[in-house]
């Protein structure tokens, strides 16, 4: 069996920390009314220096140190971004030639903030086929040039940031399953059009139940396809969008918070980022542990969302 096996993470966060205090200066808000409506106390925000290939080159890099292997040993990148720096060619290509990684498929994939979950679930078709051995995975994003700066509704919720996990192909599990899925016909209440000036826009509440009600509903679609029940699960390592939004997915499935990785209060929604951010915080801090089941979540523009079940 091709398991995908996660052998290392690494992530990037910009120098510069924006928080609610400095928002308040230039927006209508209150550190008291982020913080209650979404959890977020600051977010980070990439310079001019700090692209989407910069962040996800460096992340990339402490993944491969972590997993211990070499830049050579990689065998398909693939990156997930909403904010590339060119449209063409793709940030995995960009990222291949800083990082030294010779010749292999590279490529990105865009699913908005759930672009790292259909990450997971590309890459793994890939391993289980044998058609990638070691590939890397790479989160990397700039929202903070998608954001209109003047927009209160929006401006509070968004960071820039980059996650990278380095798999390889092994007989021990691995990536156990993954959901993935899209409803187009929501595509207008959260959206950034392809113009000069152009800026997120989004129907904050239709978005907040809408995720609730698809994340309580492919999760517990996951954990049933694999026999599991939520006492299975040892952590949660959620898209952080808001802490209202993950606390209501986990209460309905049934999950103390105690066992939910939360980045958001320093983060913000970093987009295709968050999920490894979150990943590579929970494992570093030595609250993932081998062996582990986790199950990953996130929901985005388009609609799209999705889970993966882990064994770390
Ligand atoms: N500071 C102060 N007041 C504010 C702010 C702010 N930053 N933003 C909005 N308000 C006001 C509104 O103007 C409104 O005032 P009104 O009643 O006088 O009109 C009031 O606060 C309530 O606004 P709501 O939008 O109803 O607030 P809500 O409780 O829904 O919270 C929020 C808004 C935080 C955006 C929430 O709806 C949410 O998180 N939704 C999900 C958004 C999300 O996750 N988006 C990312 C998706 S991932 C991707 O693919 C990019």
């Amino acid at each position: 069996m091709n398991y995908s096996k996660i052998l290392g993470t690494g992530s990037y966060l910009p120098k510069k920390i924006l928080t609610n205090e400095e928002l308040s200066k230039t927006v209508e808000t209150s550190h008291q009314w982020i913080v209650e409506r979404t959890g977020i106390a600051a977010r980070h925000i990439a310079s001019t220096t700090e692209t989407t290939t910069r962040m996800g080159t460096i992340a990339a890099k402490k993944a491969l140190e972590a997993a211990d292997l070499s830049p050579k040993d990689i065998d398909m990148i693939v990156v997930v971004t909403c904010t590339p720096d060119k449209f063409f060619p793709s940030t995995a290509c960009l990222i291949q030639q800083e990082l030294g990684i010779p010749p292999c498929p590279a490529f990105d994939v865009q699913a908005a903030c759930s672009g790292f979950i259909y990450g997971l679930s590309v890459i793994d078709q890939f391993v289980r086929s044998g058609m990638a051995k070691r590939p890397l995975l790479i989160g990397s994003e700039v929202m903070s040039k998608l954001v209109d700066w003047q927009d209160r509704r929006t401006c509070v919720l968004f960071g820039d940031g980059a996650g990278a996990v380095a798999f390889a192909a092994s007989d021990e599990p691995g990536i156990l399953s993954t959901e993935i899925g899209a409803d187009g016909y929501q595509k207008d209440i959260l959206y950034v059009d392809n113009k000069p000036g152009a800026f997120i826009q989004m129907e904050g509440s239709a978005v907040f139940k809408l995720a609730v009600m698809k994340l309580e509903e492919v999760a517990s679609k996951t954990l049933k396809n694999n026999h599991l029940t939520v006492h299975d699960i040892d952590w949660l390592v959620p898209h952080q969008a808001n802490i209202r939004i993950i606390k209501a997915t986990a209460d309905k499935l049934g999950l103390p918070m105690e066992r939910v990785i939360i980045t958001l209060t320093e983060h913000g929604n970093t987009s295709g980022a968050s999920v490894p951010l979150a990943l590579d915080a929970g494992i570093r801090s030595g609250k993932i542990k081998r062996g582990q089941h986790l199950l990953l979540e996130a929901f985005g523009g388009g609609l799209t969302w999705g889970t993966a079940l882990i064994r770390y």
